[in-house]
């Protein structure tokens, strides 16, 4: 990595016309998603059905051992799926809340549909407690833990927060849920491509989390981690033919689980985004996410200092080491600020109760995380954000 960051420039188009910092949102597209696409379409044209027996069946397979290796997965422990909602709920349906075992701990500050998933299971039984936030930025560890008790099931968190970048210490909660025997499934959407992780060190149960964003491999492209010690004592409800021992054999009534990871899946899966996302973790695996992580910490604590030097808030950890990828920054009508940074094509993002989120990623320049700051001050002092008083969005 150079001193001002900006890897890869060349292989994202989108940075040649705009300060693109929003990869918390959607990372910038890898120009060679595109061949990836193509790849596909001439496989489909070229092959037609054959496709499934020279790729496509076990494609969310082979793409879950590429993420495998980025997040310290055993290769076949990982599958790939449409997103993180039904990654939860897969994970979810292997078990009942008749006993007394039936509590799901998490936080306030966990992304709402997690929260919906699980909320969703409460007139099955699941009883659920909120640990809740002090700052509206950090979980309190000590809180956290002392919440999992012997009557807790799963403990479904964040690895890094949505709303505030902060990370969670996953390693210490999994080791108090081991302690009581209750188990751990970490959402790494906000942390893997940006910040190591390695689900076999903290040896987390379950793991799940997307591509669209630090991964830059775009929508429908999940993935979810099942420590393989579990395997064979899970029998998911979401289920289908993918998951089964033999699913060219057809056989008739209940499912007869695959013994390898493939017990995890369902029904026929979305090639089309399986071929695209693979550009985006060509890239990160190509960098290695240590260096990622180097440039990222060195960008968000220019940010910070940036920001506080124009007396605005910045909503973070205060240490740099409890800081993932993005830093959200508290200013005066935040909202009509963000449209109208968009409007000059600095592509960040709005969150309400937090402020604007904005993201280096290792293709920014320093001069750019500058920039961002020096037009919000700008947009401030000449009154240029009230001309979005009442427009819409930014929700994305
Ligand atoms: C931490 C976290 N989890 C999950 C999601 C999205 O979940 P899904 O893949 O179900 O859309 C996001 C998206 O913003 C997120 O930040």
């Amino acid at each position: 990595m150079t001193d001002t960051g900006g890897q890869l420039r060349d292989e994202f188009p989108i940075l040649a016309h705009t300060t693109y910092l929003v990869s918390h949102s959607l990372g910038a597209m890898p120009r060679a998603a595109e061949g990836k696409l193509k790849e596909y379409t001439d496989m489909w044209a070229r092959r037609g059905v054959r496709a499934w027996a020279e790729g496509w069946w076990r494609l969310p397979l082979t793409v879950g051992d590429q993420i495998g290796r980025i997040i310290g997965a055993q290769p076949g422990t990982v599958v790939m799926h449409q997103n993180v909602s039904v990654c939860e709920a897969l994970i979810l349906s292997c078990f009942d809340f008749k006993g007394p075992r039936n509590k799901i701990v998490y936080e306030d500050l966990n992304f709402p549909s997690v929260m919906y998933v699980y909320e969703a299971h409460k007139d099955l039984g699941a009883r659920i407690q909120m640990v809740a936030s002090e700052d509206g930025i950090t979980i309190p560890l000590d809180k956290m833990l002392a919440a999992i008790d012997e009557e807790t099931l799963l403990v479904p968190i964040s690895h890094v927060i949505f709303k505030s970048g902060a990370i969670q210490d996953v390693a210490a909660i999994v080791k108090r849920a081991h302690e009581v025997g209750a188990l751990v499934v970490a959402d790494l959407y906000q942390s893997v491509g940006t910040v190591p992780v390695d689900v076999t060190a903290w040896d987390v149960d379950f793991a799940t989390g997307g591509s669209v964003k630090w991964l830059c491999g775009g929508p429908g492209a999940a993935y979810l981690y099942v420590a393989p010690r579990l395997r064979q004592q899970l029998h998911p409800r979401l289920t289908g033919w993918m998951a089964h021992a033999q699913p060219f054999s057809f056989e008739t009534g209940p499912i007869r689980y695959a013994d390898d990871a493939s017990r995890f899946l369902h029904g026929t899966p979305s090639v089309p985004a399986l071929y695209a996302a693979q550009a985006g973790y060509d890239l990160v695996e190509k960098l290695g996410v240590e260096a990622v992580r180097a440039q990222s910490r060195r960008q968000v604590g220019r940010l910070v200092e940036r920001a506080r030097a124009q007396d605005f808030t910045p909503r973070t950890p205060e240490k740099p080491e409890d800081r993932g990828g993005m830093v959200i920054v508290d200013v005066p009508r935040a909202e009509a600020v963000t449209r109208e940074l968009l409007r000059r094509e600095i592509l960040v993002d709005y969150r309400p109760g937090a402020g604007i989120r904005i993201s280096p990623h290792f293709y920014t320049r320093d001069e750019e995380v500058d920039r961002a700051i020096e037009e919000i001050r700008t947009i401030l002092d000449t009154g240029a954000e009230k001309a979005h008083m009442t427009a819409g969005g930014t929700g994305f």
